[in-house]
């Protein structure tokens, strides 16, 4: 399919309903950490709320926020916000408010980091590494975000008790963000944080109902995606998943596709049974960059996610490595479809104007993604 970089008639120009929001283009800022709350309380700051009121400039713009702790215990990385106490939640109002003042809208993304956390943070507040099962993190790049590292530290299982308190306090937090005014909650149920380490087969060895078959590998995320639902209405929850994410133990195998399909399944059908109540507002899949090949060996396909329509009806936010050309490509195939950018949102406040006007996008500078500061956070210029 050939692309007309100037096509504004493309899908991805054209209004689309996702939840109970109408987005004015099929763009969204996806969730992006960079630790610049408060490290006291992990309160939102003013600079926060700079960075998305930029960030929110094109009016009907989708902003997920950064992943946002449910509870001091699901933490673990310092100069990340969390959702849970009085002060956060008046920090995140205004960042809602100043999205909202742009004409935009905004959706908390769910944190909840099980094996990941770092330790000395655990340590200091007197909780445990936990996870699905006592599955260490193996050797792996680095985590930037604590300098530490788990990689060896063996996580403690979740009682069947605690899955049930985190259920709760994701209804919570959930409850939280839309006290604070935001529009909606993203479930983070990827990149390898606690969710994912009860999906995936090589971490969550339990052989409880949370453990074992797809069925009950899949239960976490279910009673999950149900409770903060029946908190806040489905209409306004979203869910992430990263089938074919790549770090550590946690990359696509033999049991992934059907994994996921089941997931997608059980979500149709909560949006069949009562399309009203308990549609989830999107899935949002980020995408492995994985080359699939056809029958004379030529990569046709990146991101081998096609199966997702086979199942999944609604609304559905592709991410990873998009740029402008690929985005119109795969918007204007799929009328349900909204693209979300990270690291272009990150060097490009005005990025869906440059994504519109096809502009020139500035080059973000990795060193600044994790360090306090105005520096790499609300100093990248606006077009002109
Ligand atoms: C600095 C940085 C922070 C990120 N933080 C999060 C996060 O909090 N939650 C999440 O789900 N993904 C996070 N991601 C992944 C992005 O949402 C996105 O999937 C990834 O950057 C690929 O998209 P891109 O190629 O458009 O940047 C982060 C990525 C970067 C670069």
């Amino acid at each position: 399919m050939t692309v007309s970089t100037t096509d504004t008639n493309n899908n991805l120009f054209k209004p689309l309903k996702v939840g109970q929001v109408t987005l004015n283009q099929r763009i969204a800022m996806a969730p992006l950490t960079r630790v610049r709350a408060q490290v006291e309380g992990a309160v939102p700051t003013d600079l926060m709320t700079t960075y998305y009121e930029q960030r929110a400039s094109s009016p009907g713009t989708l902003l997920i926020t950064e992943a946002t702790f449910i509870t001091e215990r699901a933490g673990g990385y310092q100069g990340v916000p969390g959702i849970w106490s009085k002060e956060q939640i008046d920090g995140w109002a205004k960042v809602a408010a100043a999205i909202h003042a742009k004409g935009s809208f905004g959706y908390v993304q769910l944190w909840a980091l099980g094996r990941t956390a770092g330790p000395e943070y655990l340590q200091s507040r007197g909780y445990d590494l936990v996870s699905s099962s006592n599955v260490a993190r193996p050797l792996g790049p680095k985590n930037k975000l604590i300098g530490t590292d788990t990689v060896g530290t063996v996580p403690r299982p979740l009682t069947v008790d605690e899955i049930h308190e985190y259920v709760r306090d994701y209804a919570q937090a959930a409850k939280n963000s839309i006290e604070a005014g935001f529009d909606g909650v993203e479930i983070h149920a990827a990149n390898g944080f606690l969710p994912h380490q009860f999906l995936h087969e090589n971490i969550n060895k339990r052989t409880d109902e949370y453990g074992g078959s797809v069925e009950n590998r899949a239960r976490f995320t279910l009673e999950i995606v149900d409770a903060v639902s029946a908190a806040i209405g489905a209409s306004r929850v979203g869910i992430r998943f990263s089938p074919y994410y790549v770090g550590s133990d946690l990359g696509a195998g033999p049991g992934t596709l059907e994994l996921y399909a089941y997931l997608l399944k059980e979500l149709e059908e909560r949006g069949l049974a009562d399309e009203a109540n308990k549609r989830l507002a999107y899935i949002h899949t980020v995408e492995g960059a994985i080359e699939v090949h056809n029958s004379i060996g030529n990569p046709i396909l990146r991101r081998p996610l096609e199966f997702v329509r086979n199942v999944w009806t609604g609304g559905w936010i592709r991410a990873q490595r998009f740029d402008r050309k690929l985005a119109l490509e795969i918007a204007d195939v799929d009328d349900k479809v909204v693209i979300a950018f990270g690291k272009p949102f990150i060097s490009n406040p005005d990025l869906v104007r440059r994504i519109k006007e096809n502009l020139p996008w500035a080059e973000p500078d990795y060193e600044t993604f994790y360090v306090p500061g105005a520096k790499g956070y609300t100093d990248y210029p606006f077009y002109s």
